[in-house]
């Protein structure tokens, strides 16, 4: 698939109104010219959650959480940019384009009708459970594991009688290349014969993050085998992105405190069953990156769950490696291990929910199960055994982010191998220090609001991008976008590019200019720039926005004087005889420029 056209994101952020589209989600009330709510990214009595319409931008004076519609759905609704982009281009009805890339054009985008196959035979299962004659031995199972209609609802639980044929039976006016498609029917290769997938087993739909019904795990009533069997990768399912249960824990609760990272169906059900609503589990592939995103999407905890025996702290291992790379001191990894022979279905049965989550919050943190692993494998014990730890844990400890998390570990590497962190870290091929601060180092550098950095912060260039920002309309003052592109003042080519834009855009809100850099390393600050400065009154509001004006044009001249000076500074180096009659007229009109 190719990219999203940026003029549609334009187009789409004009159409559909932040409002709405927060309203619907959080109340709001109008204040002014804007609109408030108490914040939903921190808990609050009083509302500071402010959303400006003419901007199509909100912020919180609070938390400090701000951004454009489409941030708001992907942090609220925990999507991702194009599910973001997605939601919206459904609220008013329009498809997506795609950028063509070079090469033969995309296959046919089937995916609609391969959603609304599934969901009917999801629906087709659940119905089975409660009519099929034969759907006794399937609800006897599920009490006899102890489910509840209620959960069993929640998560869809429904029945594939037996037969060959039901599923393509009920679904007879559907094309049979698509219910193979989806998954649901096999095509046998001999003689094209075609046959139901799931045949007697209990049901259980997967969906993705945003309900809808991609894949099914079926399980054999008795003994039969393969006990779990699951659909295949289709174009709407892929094994390695989804997570069995995440949709329901996001609906039961609205913030999730963790999630936990279990092996089968039945024990995200089943601890849902006791009232533990944030488990999850991998489709029988061992975690992903793609899984890992998702789920620090929606929490900032995750706990992985597993054996106790070897093969669980192997495959734990590989869920650190996996990990090692997102962690952080704002998103935590913890690891559980069970006791042997018991799943979190069987031990949650046997002692119950409380002290089941006394056992996750005593799981092992990410950096004591890796120095412990380590420890395991350098055999401590030995003359060489510090020095052997070291050699494993170099590699891993590349793969961390410079910053607190990653001195964390550090440290708890050298508590463990008794050696002096200034020891450690040239092994490890890291420098001498790790910035230590505030210890014994007499000139800690710039500090906070120091005069470099106020300098910085009044930068006439940052002024004006920031000034564009919350008024986008100023930019028709600017003149000539491209005289600024190259004057050397940090972010000048931006504001030359952020002129250009919007003097051939002259429409587009804050909200929309935004989006244009979302995926640039600049976006962030930009957004930031986008904040007001404090709450104004309806008063103040409109002699701010009347003051900016002038503002914004002495930023400028202020610009464009710096502009001068160097390139005036730039001539007088020249030769004379070197300079074009262009730029001899140029020197004489800046020197005159300069005297009055
Ligand atoms: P387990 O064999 O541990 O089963 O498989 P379980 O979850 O304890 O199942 P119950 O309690 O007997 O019902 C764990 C997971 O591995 C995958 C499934 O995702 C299952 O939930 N699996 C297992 C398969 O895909 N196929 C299989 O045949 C077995
Ligand atoms: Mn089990």
């Amino acid at each position: 698939m190719g990219l999203i056209p940026q003029a549609f994101i334009d187009d789409l952020i004009s159409r559909v109104d932040i409002i709405d589209v927060i309203d619907s989600r959080v109340p709001l009330k109008k204040a002014g010219r804007e609109y408030k709510a108490c914040c939903p990214f921190h808990s609050e009595k009083t509302p500071s959650f402010t959303v400006s319409p003419t901007k199509q931008f909100y912020h919180c004076f609070g938390c400090g959480a701000h951004g454009t519609v489409v941030t708001f759905l992907m942090e609220y609704e925990h999507l991702s940019f194009v599910e973001a982009v997605e939601e919206l281009a459904s609220r008013i009805g329009v498809p997506i384009p795609r950028e063509t890339t070079q090469g033969p054009a995309p296959a046919h985008d089937n995916s609609r009708e391969l959603y609304d196959i599934l969901t009917r035979a999801d629906r087709f299962f659940r119905e089975q459970l409660r009519r099929h004659p034969q759907a006794s031995t399937a609800v006897d199972y599920l009490k006899g594991r102890g489910l509840s209609g209620q959960i069993a609802a929640e998560y869809g639980v429904g029945f594939a009688p037996p037969g060959w044929h039901s599923l393509g039976e009920a679904l007879h006016d559907a094309r049979p290349s698509l219910l193979v498609q989806a998954g649901l029917v096999i095509e046998r290769e001999e003689d094209g014969k075609r046959y139901d997938r799931f045949r007697e087993r209990v049901m259980f739909p997967i969906r993705d993050r945003r309900g809808r019904v991609i894949g099914f795990g079926g399980r054999v009533l008795g003994d039969g085998t393969p006990k779990y069997l699951n659909s295949p990768e289709t174009p709407v399912f892929h094994k390695g992105r989804e997570l069995y249960g995440l949709f329901e824990a996001r609906q039961a609760l609205r913030q999730l405190p963790r999630l936990l990272v279990v092996e089968g169906y039945m024990d995200v059900v089943s601890l849902a069953q006791f009232g533990i609503r944030y488990a999850v589990a991998t489709l029988g592939t061992s975690v992903t990156p793609d899984h890992l995103q998702a789920m620090f999407r929606a929490t900032s905890e995750v706990v992985f769950c597993f054996d106790g025996d070897r093969a669980g702290r192997d495959a734990a291992w590989r869920g650190l490696e996996q990990a090692l790379p997102l962690a952080g001191s704002e998103r935590e990894v913890r690891f559980m291990f069970l006791p042997e022979g018991e799943d979190p279905d069987t031990l949650v049965r046997r002692i119950g929910p409380e002290a089941f989550e006394e056992r996750i919050a005593r799981a092992q943190p990410l950096a004591e199960f890796l120095v412990d692993q380590l420890s395991t494998r350098a055999d401590l014990s030995r003359m060489d055994g510090p020095a052997m730890l070291v050699e494993l844990a170099r590699p891993l400890l590349s793969k961390l982010p410079a910053g607190a998390y990653r001195k964390a570990l550090l440290e708890h590497l050298a508590s463990r191998t008794r050696m002096a962190l200034s020891e450690l870290l040239p092994l490890l091929g890291f420098a001498p220090a790790e910035p230590h601060r505030g210890t014994g180092q007499p000139f800690r550098g710039t500090r906070r609001g120091s005069p470099a950095e106020n300098r910085q912060a009044q930068s006439p260039v940052r002024l004006a991008i920031g000034q564009l920002l919350q008024q986008p309309e100023l930019s028709a003052r600017a003149g000539d976008p491209s005289r600024f592109a190259d004057i050397p003042l940090a972010g000048a080519q931006l504001l030359s590019e952020l002129l250009e834009l919007l003097q051939a855009n002259p429409h587009l809100n804050t909200g929309a200019l935004l989006e244009h850099w979302r995926t640039r390393p600049e976006g962030k600050h930009l957004a930031k720039l986008a904040v007001p400065v404090r709450p104004l009154d309806e008063q103040k509001a409109k002699e701010h926005e009347e003051s900016l004006v002038q503002e914004f044009d002495d930023t400028l001249a202020r610009i464009e004087g710096f502009r001068r000076e160097m390139r005036l500074d730039e001539l007088k180096r020249k030769p004379l005889r070197e300079m074009t009659s262009e730029e001899k007229l140029e020197f004489q009109q800046l020197v005159t420029s300069q005297k009055t």
